[in-house]
């Protein structure tokens, strides 16, 4: 038997993995491996710290309930899923409006609403705004009956599942019209910290960041035979549109709330105006996976079902 050294492990660990069939798989795996491997050279791991590192995965695994994904949390707050966002958009067919953080308080189950309903349950005084906008190709052509998922927090700061996994509130699905408008009363959003109270908010406080993310509102958009668009809009005014702490705000997606805008569908109050330019499907986008997800799907494993592999040919 050959003796394994730290320069020749490496290629013994590949060697052995080399048999996968799924090629996808072997890719991801080898490269996994190959980084994970340098990582450790690079720093000079020692034992304690490995375990030191196993210990935080652990309790980053026991805190995922289906209402906290602090997976998602850490992938956020290391920038890997801005950086998987922005690879993602690169293989769109057409550049369209670009991608942000699906986050962990996304859910499918929200609210059908008719175009300008107010997706607040209590609107304190002074604070209520419209937010509206057309959503098209990348051609311009309006996208009718395209369906505009929105969601952010309350005026305290919290999701509505924060506070209670039962509550629906600030949330709800909106079509397009004819014209490719969408309407939708809402409340000014704010800036928020991300949860802190975990493994990852340890992290985080260890670095001496700040955890807070910009005012923003979260958007799920979809139209048949275009790439779904999962997005946000960050308000330009917030003090942490360049810090945000899971790097997902950018200027391209920066808006103002206008105090009275002459074009908004409900005169009277301050408006965002938002337009989506989707992108059109390609083949690749029929297997390419929702960007982030439900977290109450991932702890069922629905996605990884849908991710599976095809079965390798006997
Ligand atoms: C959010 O915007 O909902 C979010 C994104 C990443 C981490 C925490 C919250
Ligand atoms: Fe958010």
């Amino acid at each position: 038997m050959r003796e394994l050294t730290p320069d020749t492990v490496t290629n013994a660990v590949l060697e052995q993995m080399a048999t996968t069939p799924d090629p996808r798989m072997k890719e991801v795996m080898a490269a996994a491996v190959k980084h994970l491997h340098a990582f450790a050279r690079d720093v000079n791991l020692t034992p304690g710290e490995w375990i030191k590192g196993i210990e935080f995965m652990t309790l980053v695994g026991k805190m995922c309930t289906p209402a906290r994904q602090e997976f998602i949390l850490l992938s956020d707050t290391l920038g890997l899923s801005a950086l998987v966002n922005g690879l993602h958009d690169r293989t769109a067919l057409e550049e369209g409006t670009h991608t942000s953080l699906l986050g962990p308080f996304y859910r499918e189950a929200s609210p059908k609403l008719a175009p300008g309903t107010q997706i607040a349950k209590h609107v304190k005084p002074g604070t209520e705004c419209v937010l509206y906008g057309r959503v098209t190709g990348v051609d311009g052509k309006p996208l009718a009956d395209a369906t505009v998922s929105v969601w952010q927090t309350g005026a305290d700061g919290l999701y509505d599942i924060q506070e209670n996994a039962s509550s629906v509130d600030y949330r709800g699905v909106f079509s397009t019209d004819k014209d490719g408008l969408y309407v939708v009363r809402t409340v000014r959003p704010r800036g928020y910290s991300i949860p802190m109270d975990g493994p990852v908010g340890e992290m985080v406080k260890a670095q001496k960041r700040h955890g807070m993310r910009p005012a923003h509102i979260h958007f799920l958009v979809g139209s048949p035979g275009y790439r779904e668009l999962v997005t946000a809009l960050y308000l330009r005014d917030d003090p942490h549109l360049a810090d945000d702490v899971v790097f997902g705000s950018s200027d391209d997606l920066a808006v103002d709330i206008a105090p009275s805008d002459p074009e908004c569908p409900i005169p009277g109050l301050p408006s965002i105006r938002f337009d989506l330019k989707l992108s059109r499907e390609g083949e690749a986008d029929k297997t390419s996976g929702r960007v982030g997800s439900d977290p109450s799907a991932i702890l069922k494993g629905e996605n990884a079902k849908v991710a599976a592999p095809a079965p390798a040919a006997s």
